[in-house]
């Protein structure tokens, strides 16, 4: 079956410096990847490349089939919203209540009408456990709550991927659990999703595999239980000791 997300030959340089070298990764439908690497490795810049929020400097990028370097620039916004993101911040509009804030990109966008938009919009807020803090201001929500409308929004386009960039690195530790609920939940109803986290007892849960990534090169893979138990290369098994012995 085709990959619903395949990179290919993915490689990224910024200036002279070159940030990706020659990624592949296929994931499945509904499969979970996490990724993990020390700071700097291209977590983020590989994630951001999947829908060219950064221009990859060579390689393809399939989604559900399509590679989107061939789209043509009128064509690059729609594609976007193939790839739902999020990220640390959630960057809520701030004067908006949480239900317009879940609505905007779907009438902007996809030029959805406003009562299918404000349906859809409550339908996702229902999902992530938020129906009830539809008519608040986001300043109003916990930061948990808040990087749970910013999972409501990208769920609200309809996205074929979901890729997670640290989504709960910016949350106190006691509102971690409810924002990896809702991914958890997510996932077992069949999103396919790309999580970019330190949040390694999530991955044994819940990731279908884990993808280690060193000097923009996935340097291994496997099953949590092959990477975090029985990792075979030396840059894997120092980045674990050195991430485990600093929990
Ligand atoms: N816009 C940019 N211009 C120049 N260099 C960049 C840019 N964005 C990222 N880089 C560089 O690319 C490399 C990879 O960065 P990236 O943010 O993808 O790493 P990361 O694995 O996500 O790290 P972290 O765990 O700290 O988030 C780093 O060396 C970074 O300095
Ligand atoms: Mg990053």
């Amino acid at each position: 079956m085709t990959p619903m997300l395949e990179i290919a030959g993915l490689e990224k340089n910024f200036g002279d410096v070159q940030v990706l070298r020659s990624i592949d990764l296929k994931v499945a439908r509904g499969e979970l990847v996490f990724v993990i690497g020390p700071s700097g490795s291209g977590k983020s810049t590989m994630l951001r490349c999947c829908n060219r929020l950064e221009e990859p400097t060579s390689g393809s990028i399939f989604i559900d089939g399509r590679n989107i370097m061939n789209a043509l620039s009128a064509d690059l916004n729609r594609l976007r919203l193939q790839t739902g993101m999020v990220f640390q911040g959630f960057h809520l509009y701030p004067h908006m209540t949480v239900l317009k804030n879940v609505m905007l990109a779907q009438t902007k966008a996809l030029k959805r009408p406003k009562a299918e938009a404000e349906t859809r919009a409550m339908d996702m807020l229902g999902r992530v456990g938020l129906a009830h803090k539809a008519k608040a201001m986001p300043t109003e929500l916990s930061g948990g709550q808040q990087q749970r409308v910013a999972i409501a929004r990208a769920l609200a386009l309809d996205p074929k991927v979901m890729l997670f960039d640290e989504p709960t690195s910016a949350l106190d530790p006691e509102l971690v659990g409810s924002v990896l609920k809702v991914m958890k939940d997510l996932n077992a109803e069949g999103m396919t999703m790309v999580v970019v986290s330190h949040e390694m007892g999530f991955a044994r849960e819940a990731a279908d595999r884990v993808v280690f990534m060193d000097g923009g090169v996935v340097v291994e893979q496997g099953t949590p239980d092959q990477v975090f138990g029985n990792p075979q290369q030396d840059r894997t098994r120092a980045f674990l000791s050195r991430v485990t012995g600093a929990e």
